[in-house]
């Protein structure tokens, strides 16, 4: 950085004559530093296309642009250029200086990609040097993204690479068409290029793809879709009961579904009294007609074939002779309706009782917070909705609060809480 003013000197020897005095001025009154500089036409350069460095800054009139690469060095000259002759100097170069002073340099390649310098020497025999830096880039090409898995078993690891061979990229994931939010289980290294899902869950299935960007251009990758296979687990039962208990009427019928979350489907056996009935091979047990001999204990066994799990659950099922309440007879339908207006009933009484809670409950509220607080963690705790149902006014509240903390069983439990309700008010 020493040499720029050494070579301005040189650069107006042609014009000794005239400019002697002015570049010696110039070369003892000269910083070395920039004062002004060279803005890149597009801003980034891009392979095979051209560019223009415009000078930007530079106010007088200019006799010689003297245009360099690297740093204004005699051997770093690219070209000369006298403005009043308007020739360059060497002429036949692939460089263009242009009559405003800019560079254009046309059929780029990644070499070009430096700093750039020119000197300037004005009508009053000033020497200025100006300097700008030039990228050139390459458009980026599709990355291949692979996998070392696209099927995994929940808990696997697995390794996502985005391969490109393109240098001076960044790399953004995508997860589902949207900018991928890593999570504690997911880690980026290789300067992103790969993605490690250390414990993979079944949130994790669904469409990765990743994109390479660099400032003239971006390329995503094909996605790829991650199956998770997983569970069964969350095993229910649909009617369900607290008790584990659930009656029938005689000559009833009752249809028992079997409920779980699993990758592929689970496929599912059932059991009466510890005996396989292979007549009923999905997750619908179904009784018609009920006689005493359907009473018993009935498993439902959910297996997966990929992740070698299974789960199972046993309900008794009771028939009972003449449930009090003296329904005349009627079976489903009237207990369908009958369920309604008590599921009715409850939301009201939910109602009533959240009510109660906001308003009368406000001030003593904290102490028993805690207790029914400290309940909800426990999986099943919606559950004991039907079971403090006597005290409903009471409980609700804090049971429907519970609902929104507990997504995923709250779809399938709230139907079966009413359904509860409605087998005890039939005893
Ligand atoms: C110099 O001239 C070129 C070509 O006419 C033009 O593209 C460029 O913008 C000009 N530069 C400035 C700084 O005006
Ligand atoms: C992505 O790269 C492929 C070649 O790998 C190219 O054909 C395609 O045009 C590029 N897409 C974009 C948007 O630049
Ligand atoms: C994954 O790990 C969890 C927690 O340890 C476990 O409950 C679950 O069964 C595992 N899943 C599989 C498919 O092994
Ligand atoms: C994927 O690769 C990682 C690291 O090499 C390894 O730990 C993991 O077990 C592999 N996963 C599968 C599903 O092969
Ligand atoms: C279960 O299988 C029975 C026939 O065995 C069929 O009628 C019923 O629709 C199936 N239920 C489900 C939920 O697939
Ligand atoms: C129910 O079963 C009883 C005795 O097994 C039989 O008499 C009656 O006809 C059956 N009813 C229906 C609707 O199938
Ligand atoms: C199951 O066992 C109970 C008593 O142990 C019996 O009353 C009932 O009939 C049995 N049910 C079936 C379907 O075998
Ligand atoms: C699992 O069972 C399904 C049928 O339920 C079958 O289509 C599939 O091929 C089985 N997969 C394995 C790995 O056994």
């Amino acid at each position: 950085m020493e040499s720029p003013s050494e070579h301005q000197c040189r650069a107006v020897s042609p014009w000794r004559g005239i400019l002697i005095t002015a570049s010696i001025l110039s070369c003892w009154i000269q910083p070395t530093s920039t004062q002004f500089s060279l803005l890149p036409n597009p801003l980034y350069g891009e392979v095979n296309r051209s560019i223009t460095l415009d000078i930007q800054g530079f106010s007088g009139q200019a006799l010689i642009y003297t245009w360099y690469r690297k740093a204004v060095a005699e051997p770093n000259k690219i070209a000369l250029y006298r403005v009043e002759t308007e020739a360059q100097e060497p002429a036949g170069i692939r460089e263009k200086v242009l009559p405003n002073g800019s560079l254009l340099i046309p059929d780029l390649t990644l070499s070009d990609t430096d700093d750039y310098h020119v000197t300037i020497v004005n009508s009053q025999g000033s020497i200025m040097v100006g300097q700008g830096h030039l990228t050139v880039y390459e458009r980026t090409t599709k990355p291949n993204l692979t996998a070392n898995r696209t099927s995994v078993i929940e808990n696997d690891t697995l390794v996502f690479t985005c391969g490109t061979e393109q240098a001076e990229v960044d790399i953004l994931w995508f997860f589902n068409k949207k900018s991928l939010i890593l999570n504690e289980r997911m880690k980026l290294s290789m300067k992103n290029q790969t993605l490690i899902i250390q414990v993979v869950k079944r949130v994790d299935a669904g469409s990765y793809e990743c994109e390479i960007r660099n400032p003239i251009s971006s390329n995503r990758s094909d996605p790829i879709s991650l199956t998770v296979n997983y569970g069964p687990d969350y095993i229910t039962f649909v009617p369900n009961s607290e008790k584990g208990e659930i009656d029938v009427k005689l000559k009833g019928s009752l249809t028992l579904e079997c409920h779980v979350e699993s990758y592929p489907p689970a496929q599912y056996i059932w059991q009466v009294n510890g005996t396989v009935n292979s007549a009923f091979s999905n997750n619908t047990y179904v009784i018609k007609n009920a006689t005493q001999e359907d009473s018993g204990e009935y498993t439902c066994e959910a297996k997966n074939n990929v992740t070698n799990l299974s789960v199972s659950k046993s309900i008794t099922v009771k028939v009972v002779e003449n449930p009090s309440g003296g329904s005349n007879g009627s079976t489903l339908s009237g207990g369908a309706i009958a369920g309604i207006v008590i599921g009715v009933l409850a939301g009201v009484a939910l109602i009533g009782g959240l009510i109660y809670f906001l308003f009368f409950r406000k001030t003593g509220g904290a102490s028993e917070h805690h207790p029914t607080e400290h309940k909800s963690s426990a999986p099943n705790n919606s559950q004991t909705f039907s079971d403090s149902s006597p005290k409903m006014t009471e409980e609700v509240p804090y049971a429907s609060v519970n609902f929104n903390a507990q997504k995923p069983a709250a779809k399938t439990q709230y139907p079966s809480s009413m359904d509860t309700v409605y087998s005890e008010i039939k005893k």
